[in-house]
């Protein structure tokens, strides 16, 4: 009995790993020559570089210092380094073999053109709901308008096992939900505009959803927040902590300048995003974005100006002079007060810092970048910029005003280990890239 449980068992594995080599295989694609991708409508090449900023293909396919689209990007996941191909149409090292079918392929499943399964750093996960007709536009663009370059693929730091391609294909079949996008019937056009795009190229998901053990994002927290580079992505959902909430104006205002009243900027990881990314969309999609995500995150059409956190703050001016008692604050009104100094700035967009996303976070990390290495001009308002204050306050004196700002500012509970956090992101920064 037995070993016919035995033999049944064995056979179902055989059976298994024959249906895991037929669902791997993926045959390669004929090879095309460039005048077989020439002669687009200039129309559709422009719909396609809009796609590609609002999918920041250029932020991870151009190496610091490289050729536009030229790759060796390196993108540090928690297994090893995986460097970004060339995607330019160069005939022996880019993409300019690659059929518009294979370039389809790449983008809905994750293979390249011979037929070898792609690492999910490359965010196909996301790629895959997008429509033909856009990959399409995209392909055109490149095709079109990236010039060509030739370049030395850098070799990806992953250990065996994992550097296996075909052991993609089984990440693919536990993780991957393949297919376009489908629209919910119970959504307005509007709001299925934004998760089409929130969910496909711009692929918000890739660093506001946490992820598993193998690196998939968890389906069952999407957008629930998660660590990038050592920044925090905040939470999208009602779990976000900000101190006022948030509003579809909030969020488009966000999305299309990278500058908020309410909530601060976007610095960091979410800086190219931003200015090299879903600016380039059209008005009507920043609506469409902004209504999508004013609905995950539950917001409420009150007026954030009329926010009791906000009437409260005018009142939050600078410490009396006199009364410069604790170390923080005192360094705080050195340091920080020239730019920062009151609750009035909200007229300029530069409001309270209790207010700012930075200090209502659960964790100090965003509030310390900033701090060591200041906000860079595309990202904050046009001609002030911060400067970064890593070479002239020691890590006392950044704990000092980060416990200041969290305590007297935003009013929350003390960070745990904020001091160790100061010292760990000073010597190891966020990934250097
Ligand atoms: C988060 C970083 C990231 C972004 C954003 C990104 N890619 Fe990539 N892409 C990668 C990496 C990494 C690879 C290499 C994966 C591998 O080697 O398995 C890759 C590979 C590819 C490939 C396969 C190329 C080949 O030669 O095998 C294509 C096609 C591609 N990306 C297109 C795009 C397009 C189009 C966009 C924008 C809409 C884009 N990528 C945005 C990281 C990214
Ligand atoms: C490469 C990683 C990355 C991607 C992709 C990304 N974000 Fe972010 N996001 C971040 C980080 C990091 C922050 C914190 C920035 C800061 O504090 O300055 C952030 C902050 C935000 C905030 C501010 C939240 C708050 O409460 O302050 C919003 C809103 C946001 N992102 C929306 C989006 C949307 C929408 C997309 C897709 C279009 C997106 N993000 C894609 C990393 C990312
Ligand atoms: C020379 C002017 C200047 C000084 C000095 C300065 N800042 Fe800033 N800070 C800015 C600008 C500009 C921005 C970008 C956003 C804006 O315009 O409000 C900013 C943004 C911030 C943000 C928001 C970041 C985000 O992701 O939303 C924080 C937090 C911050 N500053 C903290 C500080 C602290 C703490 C100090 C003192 C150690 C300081 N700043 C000193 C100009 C300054």
């Amino acid at each position: 009995m037995l070993k016919r449980l035995l033999l049944g068992g064995l056979a179902v594995a055989a059976l298994g790993a024959v249906g895991f080599a037929i669902y791997a295989y993926k045959p390669a694609l004929a090879p095309v020559t460039a005048d077989q991708h020439a002669g687009f409508d200039p129309a559709l090449v422009e719909q396609g570089r809009i796609l590609a900023s609002a999918g920041y293909c250029a932020t991870c396919h151009t190496a610091e210092g490289g050729a536009p689209y030229a790759g060796n990007y390196p993108i540090a996941t928690g297994f090893g380094t995986i460097y970004s191909t060339n995607l330019t149409p160069d005939m022996e090292t880019g993409i300019g073999t690659w059929s518009q079918a294979a370039f389809r392929r790449a983008m809905h499943e994750g293979v390249d053109r011979e037929g070898n399964h792609l690492f999910p750093a490359f965010p196909y996960n996301h790629f895959t709901k997008m429509t033909d007709a856009d990959i399409d536009a995209v392909y055109a663009y490149i095709m079109t308008d990236v010039a060509p370059v030739k370049t030395e693929q850098k070799a990806n730091e992953l250990p065996f096992p994992l550097n296996l391609r075909v052991l993609q294909a089984g990440w693919k079949l536990l993780f991957v939900n393949f297919g376009a996008y489908q629209p919910d019937p119970a959504h307005s056009e509007a709001w299925n505009r934004g998760a089409y795009l929130a969910e496909g190229v711009t692929h918000c998901g890739a660093c506001h959803t946490p992820r598993n053990a193998l690196g998939a994002e968890d389906s069952s927290q999407v957008f629930a927040g998660a660590e990038i580079d050592r920044w925090i992505a905040p939470a999208l959902t009602a779990a976000n902590p900000s101190a006022v909430p948030w509003t579809a104006p909030e969020f488009k205002s966000y999305l299309a300048k990278g500058v908020t009243t309410y909530h601060g900027v976007a610095a960091g990881p979410m800086g190219p995003v931003v200015h090299d990314g879903v600016r380039a969309l059209p008005e009507a999609d920043l609506d469409a974005l902004a209504v999508y995500l004013a609905d995950i995150v539950g917001a409420t059409p009150d007026d954030p100006a009329q926010s009791p956190v906000v009437l409260a703050s005018l009142h939050n001016n600078l410490p009396d002079p006199q009364y410069r008692r604790a170390e923080g604050e005192r360094l705080y009104a050195t340091a920080c007060a020239a730019c920062h100094y009151n609750a009035a700035q909200i007229a300029q967009g530069r409001p309270d810092l209790g207010i700012n996303s930075a200090t209502n976070l659960d964790t100090p990390n965003n509030l310390i970048h900033v701090m060591l290495d200041g906000v860079s001009a595309p990202e904050g308002i046009a001609g002030v910029v911060m400067p970064g204050f890593r070479h002239a306050l020691n890590d006392s004196e950044i704990t000092a005003i980060a416990a200041y700002l969290r305590d007297k500012r935003a009013g929350k509970p003390a960070w745990p280990d904020l001091a160790a956090t100061v010292a760990d992101l000073r010597a190891n920064g966020p990934v250097a890239h």
